[in-house]
């Protein structure tokens, strides 16, 4: 696992789109894993801002990003589908086709998440998985106790992680209970993972990660047993490692 600590977020941010960036650079048709949340806001900025000046293309990439809240049609402005559109998808010129979130709104959402699986598999799998970590060691949806063989599931949101969120909709009682989520077994099939954590509330869920034993109850540290990890991290959210874990520049 190489972890390497940025200067501020804006930096983490660069390192992270230089990471995409190699990806996309050895294989033009990469299928790319997304997230959503805060953290990889800065990412996308950066993507779109090459994109937009010839130094990256995005035109034959695939991408499918980690989760969706269930209930909730793409047109909902919570939705991350709307997250997507607005932070990276208008920007680029990744092909509508090659886009992929689940539907929230399926009418059949077991269906749903065995057509996503099936989706991934038939795209290659993934060459690059996005993550961020939740406070709670999540990572996509899977909440602490998720089983390390899970795959694309519906799956409940804990109190945590809808308090987290809630910032996003009108009322706090807004926030869905459940979502369609990448299993871990997903994330760990992806061929390279990139780990971004920013600011001190995910300073203890990133140590318990990268350092505490590999458990359910911390989703996150199940990276420990992946082969090609990078985690990219502020100097808050890396502020609980160890003295020498994290110099890995
Ligand atoms: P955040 O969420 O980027 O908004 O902090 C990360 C996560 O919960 O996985």
């Amino acid at each position: 696992m190489q972890q390497l600590i940025a200067r501020d977020y804006r930096e983490l941010s660069r390192l992270a789109a230089d990471r995409v960036s190699a990806v996309v650079a050895e294989k033009p048709a990469a299928v790319l894993g997304l997230a959503t949340g805060s953290t990889p806001i800065g990412l996308y900025a950066e993507l779109v801002a090459r994109s937009r000046a010839g130094e990256l293309d995005l035109r034959q990439v695939t991408t499918f990003n980690l989760d969706e809240y269930l209930g909730l049609p793409r047109t909902h402005p919570a939705s991350y589908w709307q997250f997507m559109q607005a932070h990276l998808f208008r920007h680029v010129p990744v092909r509508a086709e090659r886009i992929h979130l689940p539907r929230g709104d399926a009418p059949d959402p077991e269906a749903e998440c065995r057509a996503y699986e099936a989706a991934i598999a038939a795209a290659g799998g993934i060459d690059l998985q996005v993550l961020g970590i939740g406070g709670n060691g999540h990572i996509g949806f899977n909440e602490p106790g998720a089983p390390f063989d899970s795959v694309t599931r519906v799956v409940d949101l804990t109190a945590e992680t809808r308090a987290a969120n809630a910032r996003f909709f009108a009322r706090p009682d807004e926030v869905p209970r459940q979502a369609i989520s990448m299993g871990i077994r997903t994330i760990m099939q992806a061929r390279r993972i990139l780990l971004l954590a920013s600011g001190e509330g995910k300073a203890a869920a990133v140590a318990a990660a990268l350092t505490g034993p590999v458990t359910t109850a911390v989703p996150a540290s199940v990276l420990q047993r992946h082969p090609d990890v990078t985690v990219i991290m502020d100097a808050a959210a890396a502020g609980l490692l160890p003295a020498a874990a994290g110099s890995g520049r």
